[in-house]
C-alpha cells in the first residue's frame, strides 16, 4: 500500500523533522562473516523464513520445538485457540490447552540425566568483592534444588534470596500489602546470608547459611517470634530425591518494578513460558555449547528470572550470576568480570550502558573483551551515542548487538510474533510508518490474563484497537523494515500539536559529549499546550551552564526541528529509576510541576534523588 509517512504520524506531519532525518543519516553494520557462518540462523533470509513458518505454521514450528522438552501429558486437543477481538467475545490465548509439565523438571533433570551435561558449570557465582566467587555444576544444583525444594514442600511457603536485608524488607512488606488487599500469606522462608546482626543470632555468616521462618500475623495475631531453622535439619535427609515431574500449567508472577500505580500481576504458563525463553535465548544470542553468559538483569525483574535464570539453564547453557553492581569498587567492574570468566555473550540495559560511558573508554578497554562475541541490550529505547559507545568500545567493533524489545506481558517479539503499526484510527500501516507498536497473533511466550483481574487484561491490552494486542508502545518502521521503538505512548509530547517521542528528543541531548543520560518530559505551556522539560545529567568533568544549556538547544533544534526546543532544560545529578533501569517519567513530570503529591514512589531505587531534582527545578524559562 506504501502510505505516506506523514499520513502514520498522527497530528505531526512537520517538514523540519523529515529534513533533520535526512540530515542525520541511518547508518548499519552487518556481523562479521565468521559470526554468521557459525550462526544457528546464518543469514537474514533464512530468518525470515523461519518466521515465516513460525507464523503460517505454528502448531508444527512450536511443535517441533515442544519435542526437546519433557511433558507429563502430551497437549490434547487443539494446539493453539485465540481470540484478540473484543468485539467478537472475552479474550482468550490457549497454547497447548491441557498439556502438564515441569519446567525445573526440564531445565534441571533434564540436562542432567538425558543431555549428560552434570558435570558441566551452570553458573559461575561473582559476588559483591571480586574475591568471592564460587561455581556450580547441573548436577550440584539439582541436588540442591530438590534438597530444598523437599524443604519448601514441607514449609506450604516461596523463596526469594540474594541480597537478604533489602529482600527480607521488601517481603515483610509485601506480605502486609497481601493481608491487605485479601490475599494473606501464611509462610515466608528467608536464607541468612549476610550474618546483618538484626536478622539473626549474631552467627557469623556461614558456608550453609540458616534459614529464618517467619510466620506473618495474618490472622491480626500478635506476630509469632522468628524461629531460626538450620538448613541441614530440613535439607539433609532428602540428598537423593529428585525433582517430582508434577502436573504444574499456571505460574503467575508479580511485576513490582513497573511505572504503574497499582502492582499487577501478569499470568504466564509454564509450557509457552518454557518453549518462549529456551527458544528464545538459543537463537537471539545464538547460543552455542561453549558460551559463556551473562546477563546482567536484577533476577526479579523477568528478564533476570528469563535469561538468568530459566533460558540458560532450559539450553545446558554456562552463566555468569553477579551479585553486585557495576560501579564497585571501580567503573570497570563488569569488563573486569568478562574478562575473568571469558564471557562470550552479554547481555544488559541501555541504563547500565549510559551509566559507564560517562567514565569514559579506559575503565572497558584495559580488560580483555576478546571472548566477547554478541551484545545485548534490552528494557528501554538505546539512543544512538549509547548503541555506539556499546558496539565501538565494548564490542570492539566485532560483536553485533541484539536489541532485544518485548514486555514482561509478551517476552520476545520472535518466532511466532507478527507486528504492526497502527494509526490513531487503527488502521494498518504499511512501510515506513510511524505509530501505535500491536501484535496481530499469539505465540507461546505472552501472558494469559492479570492474575485475578481478567478485564484490566482486556481494556489495558485489546480495548483499543480491537483484534489486536496493544503494546502501549509507539514505533517506527524503516525502509528496511526494522522496528524503533520510541518509547511509551503515555509519554509521548504533544507540542503545538506535533507529536514528538522521549527517545528521539533524549537521544539528540545524549549525543552532546557532556551529556551521559537525559529524560524528557511535558509541561503545561499556555501557548503550546504541552512543551519539553529536559533533565540532564552531565558526564564526569562537565559544568551545568547557560552556555550548555544553549548549546543543548541548538543541538536539538538541528537534529529533530524547531519544534522540539526545550523550555526547560534541567541539571539532574541522577534520575528516579525503577530496579528494572526505567526513568519514571511519571515523577518526572511532577518535579517539573513542583507538584509534591508523587504518588506511589515505592519502586524508586534511590528515593534521594527526589529531593535534589526539587531544588534543582528551573524556575524560569
Ligand atoms: C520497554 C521487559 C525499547 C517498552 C524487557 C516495553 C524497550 C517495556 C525495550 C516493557 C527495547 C523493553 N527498546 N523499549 N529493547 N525493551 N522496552 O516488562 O516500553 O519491565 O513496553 O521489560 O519496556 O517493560 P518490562
Amino acid at each position: 500500500m506504501g502510505l505516506p509517512e506523514e499520513r502514520s504520524r498522527s497530528g505531526s506531519g512537520s517538514g523540519a523533522r523529515e529534513e533533520a532525518r535526512a540530515r542525520n543519516p541511518v547508518r548499519s553494520w552487518s556481523p562479521p562473516p565468521e559470526v554468521s557462518r557459525s550462526a544457528h540462523v546464518p543469514s537474514l533470509q533464512r530468518y525470515r523464513e523461519l518466521h515465516r513458518r513460525s507464523l503460517e505454521e505454528p502448531r508444527e514450528f512450536w511443535g517441533d520445538i515442544a519435542k526437546e522438552f519433557y511433558w507429563k501429558t502430551p497437549c490434547p486437543g487443539p494446539f493453539l485457540q485465540y481470540n484478540f477481538d473484543v468485539t467478537k467475545g472475552k479474550i482468550f490465548i490457549e497454547w497447548m490447552k491441557g498439556a502438564t509439565t515441569n519446567i525445573c523438571y526440564n531445565v534441571l533433570d533434564r540436562i542432567v540425566h538425558e543431555k549428560k551435561l552434570g558435570d558441566k558449570v551452570a553458573f559461575y557465582w561473582e559476588g559483591n568483592e571480586p574475591e568471592e566467587t564460587t561455581q556450580i555444576t547441573y548436577q550440584e544444583l539439582l541436588v540442591q534444588v530438590c534438597r530444598f525444594s523437599n524443604v519448601l514442600r514441607k514449609q506450604d511457603a516461596f523463596y526469594r534470596g540474594e541480597k537478604l536485608v533489602n529482600l527480607k524488607e521488601l517481603a515483610d512488606e509485601t506480605l502486609e500489602k497481601c493481608q491487605e488487599k485479601g490475599f494473606p500469606v501464611k509462610c515466608c522462608i528467608v536464607v541468612k546470608h549476610l550474618g546483618r546482626a538484626e536478622l539473626g543470632t549474631g552467627d557469623s555468616p556461614s558456608q550453609s547459611p540458616p534459614i529464618k521462618r517467619l510466620c506473618p500475623d495474618v490472622q491480626g495475631k500478635p506476630k509469632e517470634k522468628p524461629k531460626h531453622i538450620r538448613p541441614q535439619d530440613h535439607c539433609g535427609r532428602e540428598d537423593q530425591a529428585v525433582c517430582q515431574k508434577v502436573s504444574t500449567v499456571q505460574l503467575a508472577e508479580a511485576e513490582p518494578g513497573k511505572e504503574q500505580e497499582e502492582e499487577q500481576g501478569v499470568v504466564h504458563t509454564v509450557g509457552g513460558y518454557m518453549l518462549y525463553v529456551a527458544t528464545t535465548f538459543k537463537y537471539v544470542f545464538d547460543f552455542h555449547a561453549e558460551d559463556v553468559f551473562w546477563c546482567t538483569a536484577d533476577i526479579g525483574w523477568i528478564t533476570g528470572h528469563s535469561y538468568v535464570t530459566y533460558g540458560p539453564l532450559a539450553n545446558g547453557a554456562t552463566s555468569v550470576l553477579f551479585e553486585g553492581i557495576p560501579t564497585y569498587p571501580d567503573v570497570s567492574r563488569l569488563w573486569n568480570i568478562v574478562e575473568k570468566y571469558k564471557v562470550t555473550k552479554f547481555y544488559t540495559a541501555p541504563t547500565a550502558i549510559r551509566l559507564l560511558m560517562k567514565f569514559g573508554d579506559e575503565p572497558v578497554t584495559k580488560h580483555s573483551r576478546a571472548s566477547l562475541q554478541v551484545l545485548g541490550t534490552v528494557g528501554e529505547p538505546i539512543n544512538p551515542e549509547a548503541w555506539l559507545w556499546y558496539h565501538q568500545v565494548v564490542g570492539a567493533q566485532r560483536c553485533p548487538i541484539v536489541d532485544t524489545f518485548w514486555q514482561t506481558e509478551t517476552t520476545f517479539p520472535f518466532f511466532g510474533v507478527a507486528p504492526a503499526i497502527l494509526n490513531e484510527s487503527g488502521e494498518e500501516l504499511e512501510g515506513e510508518a510511524e505509530g501505535y507498536l500491536v501484535f496481530k497473533q499469539p505465540w507461546p511466550g505472552i501472558m494469559r490474563t492479570v492474575y485475578g483481574n481478567h478485564e484490566r487484561f482486556e481494556t489495558t491490552y485489546f480495548k483499543k484497537f480491537p483484534g489486536y494486542y496493544v503494546t502501549g508502545d509507539g514505533c517506527r518502521r524503516d525502509k528496511d523494515g526494522y522496528y524503533w521503538i520510541t518509547g511509551r505512548i503515555d509519554d509521548m509530547l504533544n507540542v503545538s500539536g506535533h507529536l514528538l517521542s522521549t527517545a528521539e528528543v533524549e537521544s539528540a541531548l545524549v549525543e552532546h559529549k557532556a551529556v551521559a543520560e537525559a529524560a524528557v518530559v511535558g509541561h503545561p505551556h499556555p501557548v503550546k499546550g504541552e512543551c519539553l522539560y529536559c533533565f540532564v545529567t552531565l558526564c564526569d568533568g562537565h559544568i551545568f551552564s547557560p552556555a550548555l544549556t544553549e548549546e543543548l538547544k541548538k543541538q536539538i533544534r538541528e537534529k529533530i526541528g524547531p519544534i522540539a526546543t526545550p523550555d526547560y532544560i534541567q541539571n539532574a545529578p541522577g534520575l528516579p529509576k525503577t530496579r528494572s533501569g526505567k526513568i519514571m517519567r511519571r515523577v518526572l513530570r511532577k518535579i517539573a510541576q513542583n507538584d509534591h503529591d508523587l504518588g506511589d514512589t515505592s519502586t524508586i531505587v534511590d528515593p534521594s534523588i527526589i529531593t535534589q531534582l526539587f531544588s534543582h527545578r528551573c524556575l524560569t524559562i
